[in-house]
């Protein structure tokens, strides 16, 4: 709660406390360019949303309210953020411009003291540092509005900061620019800051006389400038943290920064990645010291992975929790599943959903496990289909071993006691228990409960018929 207030005296400025802020996020647009029937803040950039990047930059600041303007795609939107729950929306039916979707949040807003950030739904690398010196240069200027700015070697199509006497006096959208204006290269981030109290009725009185015919909202700092109230710009350094993302090739350019930021970080606590350029690893995915991970592997969504890790080509982890010094080798898919210490799984194997491994368990080439629980150093080498089943520790299961769980309308478990050895080519038909230590021989259709210690053979019995070949030949050779 309180660290925020905390920084404020720290740095002895002037600043309203932040239980004064409140958040609007403008998010109404329709994102023509993406040619896409998701809506724009919907994509997703290494496992979040735009939007969900933008809001916890947002939440980051402790504000007293966190409103977004929606419109294109509302519902749909409103339905990926359920789950933030102070999060406020009022809807833009209209999309009229910049300065009429501010003026949406007017009922939550109006009548309130404070200062208003704004941020760009579809902005989503603003760091909360640069928010935090947008607030000081804000409050130190005692300033109605204060405007990010970025100086940009190629400004086209942003609005351009004009300044008179060194001092911001309008922007000027590309579109109204006029020849001199084209030259200028400060440009406007479309992130302010704005003092409530004389918000609500400046923005009243925009107007659309510009190519657009849209209510433009920086239109605001010409009409302040005219009030003589004072408007503040404080120039950010790294332009690529106010990117906006308006086509898919603007979406794959921000995401590989935000790829290679979380990949300096995993190396930074000791991760080794031998090829950065083609690890992709999501926001919230934590890994271990001393794990490598090889190229072209992909950890997403909540996956944790413990320390000295191998992770190898090809393998897609999701959801997953791993121990320390497992080994996932190469094309090996895992999803919602845990892998405790010490297992090898892999080349080619895939752990789909509800499944637990066991430590030191071996899974080799070509198993399929679906919520399947291996107990402490059980093995399922080559070839096998394991689903809903438990396999005790220290269990071998051979190759071509199926469970045979479906039996076209339910599904049934499969209970492997300890020490078992299922033979080769085993089919374990569905309910079914073969309990500690018992043997099953190889090719057996197992379809009745095995007990402790018993041998099951269930497979017809070999018959050799001499001379057989040399009798065919004969006959053949009659013919
Ligand atoms: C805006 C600024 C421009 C600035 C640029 C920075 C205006 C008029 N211009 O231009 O000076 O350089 O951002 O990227 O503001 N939105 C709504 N409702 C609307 C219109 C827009 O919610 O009616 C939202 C969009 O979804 C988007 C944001 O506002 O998230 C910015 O709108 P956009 O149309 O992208 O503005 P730009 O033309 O980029
Ligand atoms: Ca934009």
């Amino acid at each position: 709660m309180g660290s925020g207030r905390v920084f404020q005296h720290n740095q002895g400025l002037n600043s309203p406390p932040l239980s004064d802020i409140h958040v609007v996020v403008l998010a109404a647009g329709k994102g023509t360019r993406m040619k896409s029937q998701l809506p724009k803040v919907l994509h997703g950039i290494a496992g979040l949303t735009i939007i969900e990047r933008v809001l916890r930059t947002a939440a980051a600041l402790q504000p007293a309210s966190i409103t977004m303007v929606v419109g294109h795609g509302a519902a749909e939107v409103k339905q990926s953020l359920a789950k933030r729950t102070r999060l406020q929306f009022v809807s833009q039916e209209q999309q009229l411009g910049t300065g009429h979707a501010l003026l949406q949040a007017r009922g939550f807003l109006e009548g309130k003291s404070g200062t208003v950030i704004l941020l760009s739904g579809d902005v989503p690398l603003l760091s909360v540092d640069s928010l935090k010196n947008l607030l000081a240069t804000h409050a130190e200027a005692a300033a109605a509005a204060t405007v990010i700015t970025a100086i940009l070697a190629r400004p086209f199509g942003y609005g351009r900061i004009v300044r008179a006497a060194g001092k911001i006096s309008k922007i000027v959208e590309e579109r109204d620019t006029t020849a001199a204006q084209k030259a200028i290269t400060e440009i406007n981030s479309g992130i302010y800051a704005f003092d409530l109290v004389p918000l609500f009725a400046a923005l009243d009185t925009i107007g659309t006389a510009n190519k657009q015919g849209e209510y433009y909202l920086p239109d605001l700092v010409a009409i302040y400038r005219k009030q003589k109230r004072a408007v503040a710009t404080w120039t950010i350094q790294n332009a690529d943290e106010i990117r906006g993302i308006n086509s898919r090739t603007e979406l794959a350019e921000v995401s590989t920064m935000v790829r290679q930021q979380k990949n300096e970080e995993l190396m930074a606590a000791g991760v080794t990645l031998i090829d950065p350029a083609t690890t992709y690893v999501d926001a919230d995915v934590v890994v271990g010291p001393d794990t490598v991970i090889y190229p072209c592997v992909f950890l997403e969504g909540s996956t944790k992975i413990g320390a000295a890790c191998e992770i190898h080509s090809g393998a897609r982890i999701v959801n997953a929790t791993l121990g320390d010094r497992v080994c996932i080798r190469n094309h090996t898919v895992v999803t919602d599943s845990t892998i405790e210490a010490g297992a090898f799984v892999g080349p080619f194997a895939h752990i789909r959903p509800g499944s637990e491994v066991g430590a030191d368990v071996h899974i080799g080439n070509f198993v399929e496990l679906k919520k399947t629980v291996m107990g402490s150093g059980a093995k399922a080498n080559h070839l096998a289909y394991l689903g809903d089943a438990t396999i005790g520790p220290k269990t071998n299961v051979g190759a071509g071993t199926i469970t045979c769980n479906y039996d076209g309308e339910t599904k049934h478990q499969t209970v492997i006691g300890a020490n078992v050895f299922v033979g080769s080519n085993s089919t374990l038909v569905a309910p079914v228990t073969l309990a500690d230590g018992s043997y099953i021989a190889a090719g057996s259709a197992v379809t009745t409960d095995v007990p402790a210690g018993a041998l099951a053979i269930g497979r017809s019995r070999q018959e050799n018929k001499e001379g057989w070949v040399a009798k065919r030949k004969e006959a053949k050779a009659k013919n």
